[in-house]
């Protein structure tokens, strides 16, 4: 029984070196250890030997089984690993590809005209010394409407439809917020802008939307005055629209600026001769801006008698339209991918 038990171990671990399937394997498997196989049948013959032969023959039979599965186990997943590498060498495809014949089926991204218009404004600001700053979109009433000079119950605070959250913050309706944050985190003499999202409470037609961008921009240094202001628009608007672009101020108020302006640019499809688009004016209104209201420049931190400043805020979606000739501001977030795609 001996010789025989050592004959199956050494035939069988021959098998299962030279098997090549792992379901040769198994098959061995079942022959051997399997509940019919060829080594349960040694094993449950025990009981017919002597005490002597039993121990001795049984130590040895369970070794061999152990061997046995070790062996078996060691095969199959040699085999295992085998197989997945001939697949991956066999199989892979190259995922980037267009299938055969077809040229727009992985249809590049790419960026939404708005930020577009957004980065080449940071650049051009850059350019110029200003530093981006970014801030929050839920936002304090106290850096949207209380320290930009609006107190309760002030009427300016009726020309921005707000979103409130139930705990008293709102969602900022202009990116003027971001004035107060950059005061309180920078030294003057210094110069930021900051781009972001904004948000009004109100019905949308052509030329409103409940969510827009605006880049707002503020300088502040020893004797500002609004010839600055004036110079870095211009320097702006030449830049964007890669022309000289004539510009005219007009008083418009804003509780955050004093004196306050409302800056048109002579229209850029008519030459200001007068067309539809800037309503036979000859001029587009563009952005608001202004000397920063010591009040504001207190709130911010910053001693009015020493330093002054100028400020702007910038419709985003407005200066798209312009350069694009869009007529209709609902398009930006429509979604439609026949609109983005033109640009
Ligand atoms: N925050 C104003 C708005 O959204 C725009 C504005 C006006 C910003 C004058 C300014 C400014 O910085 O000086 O209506």
């Amino acid at each position: 029984m001996k010789e025989e038990l050592e004959k199956i171990k050494d035939n069988t671990l021959k098998e299962i070196s030279s098997s090549a399937a792992i379901d040769d394997i198994e098959a061995i498997r079942v022959r051997v250890l399997g509940r019919k196989g060829e080594l349960t049948a040694i094993l449950r013959s025990l009981g017919k030997l002597s005490h002597e032969e039993r121990s001795e023959t049984g130590k040895r039979s369970n070794e061999i089984k152990a061997e046995l599965e070790d062996a078996i186990e060691k095969r199959k997943s040699e085999l295992g690993s085998a197989a997945i590498s001939k697949l991956i060498q066999s199989e892979w495809i190259d995922l980037t590809l267009n299938s055969p014949g077809s040229t727009s089926l992985r249809a590049h991204g790419h960026i939404h005209p708005i930020s577009q218009m957004q980065y080449e404004i940071e650049d051009i600001f850059s350019s110029m010394g200003f530093e981006v700053l970014d801030g929050p979109e839920p936002e304090l009433e106290y850096y949207n409407f209380e320290a930009l000079n609006i107190p309760k119950h002030h009427p300016a605070r009726d020309m921005q439809d707000t979103f409130w959250t139930e705990d008293g913050n709102l969602l900022r309706t202009h990116t003027s917020a971001i004035q107060i944050r950059g005061m309180e985190k920078k030294e003057p003499p210094f110069r930021i802008v900051g781009p972001g999202r904004v948000f009004r409470y109100e019905s949308t037609d052509a030329s409103h939307e409940n969510t827009f961008y605006q880049v707002e921009g503020m300088m502040i240094d020893k004797n500002i005055s609004v010839a600055n202001l004036i110079f870095v628009m211009k320097e702006l608007l030449r830049e964007v629209f890669r022309q000289d672009v004539k510009v005219r101020l007009r008083p418009g108020y804003f509780p955050f600026v004093e004196p306050g302006f409302e800056l048109d640019i002579s229209c850029l499809i008519c030459g200001g001769k007068g067309c539809g688009v800037c309503k036979q004016s000859g001029w587009v209104e563009l952005l608001p801006c202004g000397l920063v209201h010591p009040n504001v420049l207190k709130f911010g931190g910053i001693d009015p008698d020493k330093w002054s400043g100028f400020a702007f805020g910038l419709g985003l979606n407005r200066l798209v339209m312009m350069r694009y000739g869009i007529t209709d501001i609902r398009h930006f977030l429509s979604g439609d991918i026949r609109f983005l795609n033109q640009f």
